[in-house]
C-alpha cells in the first residue's frame, strides 16, 4: 500500500481525507500545527502525525526530513488554508501577510522539500486543495481568492516542470464545503445585495452542502485515477456547473452571466 503525506490534517477536509485513506489502507502522515490537541486519528494504527505549521520553514524541514527517513512518501497533499472576506481597501497588512503566507507561500515551502525526493524517486504525487475562487473571480475574496488563483499557476506551471520526472501534479477544487474553515471578515458596509446574490449562487441550498467526506471521496479518485495526467478536479455540485458554465461561455461572457 502507498502513503499520503497531508498538510493540515486537523479538521474538515484534510481530517476527512486522512480517516477515509486510513481506512483504504493506506500509511497517512498527518501533520498539523498542534498535534497534541488531536485525539481522533491517534486512534488509527496506520496514521502517523507530525507536527507542522506552514510558515515555519524550520519546522517543515525538519518534519520533511524526519518522515521521509521513516517513510517511502508516495503522495503530498496541500491542504492548510487561511480564509477572510473582506472590503479589497479594508484588507489589513496583518490579514494579508497572514493569508500569503498560509495559503501561496505555505504551500510552496512544502512542496520544494519534496521535489527532490520525487525526482530522485522519479515519482510521486502533489495533490493542492485551491478554490473555486482559484478559478473564477468573485467579490469581496481578497487576498484569499488572490493566493488560491497563484496557487492554481504554480501547479499548473509545475504540471509541466516535473513531468518530466514522473511527477504528477493535481488540484482538488471546492467551492463551499461544510467545514469549519472560517473566513476572517470584517463589516462589509454597501455589500448586502451583492453578498446575499453571491451566497445564492454558491448556496443555492444551504441544507444540502458539500460534506468533507464527499471531498475526501473526489481527493481519492483523484489521487489513484488511471488518467495520470489530468491536472483538475473541480467537486462539488454547484462548484461543477459553475465551473462548466465557465468552460461553456467562455471567460468574458461567463463575467457578464455572473
Ligand atoms: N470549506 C470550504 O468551503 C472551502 C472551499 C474552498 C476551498 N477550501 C480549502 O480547503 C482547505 C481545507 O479547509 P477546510 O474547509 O477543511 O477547513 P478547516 O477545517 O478549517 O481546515 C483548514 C486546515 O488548515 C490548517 N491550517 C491553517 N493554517 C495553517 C498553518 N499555518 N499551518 C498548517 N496548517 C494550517 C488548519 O489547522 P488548525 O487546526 O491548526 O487551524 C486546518 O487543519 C483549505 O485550503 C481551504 O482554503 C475550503
Amino acid at each position: 500500500m502507498s502513503t499520503i503525506f497531508i498538510v493540515g490534517s486537523s479538521s474538515g477536509i484534510g481530517k476527512a481525507t486522512a480517516k477515509l485513506f486510513a481506512e483504504k489502507g493506506w500509511t497517512v502522515i498527518a501533520t498539523m500545527r498542534s498535534p497534541e490537541k488531536e485525539t481522533e486519528l491517534t486512534s488509527y494504527q496506520n496514521v502517523f502525525i507530525y507536527p507542522l505549521d506552514v510558515t515555519k520553514p524550520e519546522q517543515i524541514s525538519k518534519t520533511v526530513s524526519t518522515v521521509l527517513e521513516k517513510h517511502e512518501v508516495d503522495v503530498l497533499f496541500n491542504n492548510a488554508g487561511y480564509g477572510m472576506k473582506s472590503r479589497f481597501e479594508d484588507m489589513t497588512e496583518e490579514t494579508m501577510q497572514k493569508s500569503l503566507n498560509t495559503n501561496l507561500l505555505g504551500m510552496i515551502r512544502v512542496t520544494q522539500k519534496f521535489i527532490p525526493y520525487f525526482k530522485k524517486k522519479k515519482s510521486g504525487l502533489i495533490l493542492t486543495t485551491t478554490s473555486l475562487v482559484g478559478e473564477m473571480g468573485l467579490a469581496l475574496d481578497g487576498i484569499y481568492a488572490a493566493d488560491k488563483w497563484a496557487v492554481t499557476g504554480v501547479c499548473e506551471m509545475l504540471y509541466h516542470e516535473l513531468a518530466p520526472f514522473g511527477i504528477q501534479v493535481k488540484i482538488i477544487v471546492p467551492g463551499v464545503v461544510k467545514t469549519g474553515f472560517k473566513m476572517e471578515a470584517s463589516a462589509m458596509p454597501g455589500f448586502d445585495q451583492l453578498l446575499k446574490n453571491q451566497t445564492e449562487m454558491l448556496m443555492p441550498d444551504t441544507d444540502n452542502l458539500e460534506s468533507p467526506e464527499e471531498v475526501a471521496q473526489d481527493i481519492y479518485k483523484a489521487v489513484t485515477d488511471n488518467d495520470r495526467d489530468r491536472m483538475c478536479y473541480v467537486t462539488g455540485k454547484i462548484t461543477k456547473e459553475l465551473y462548466e458554465k465557465r468552460q461553456e461561455l467562455g471567460d468574458e461572457a461567463f463575467r457578464k452571466y455572473i
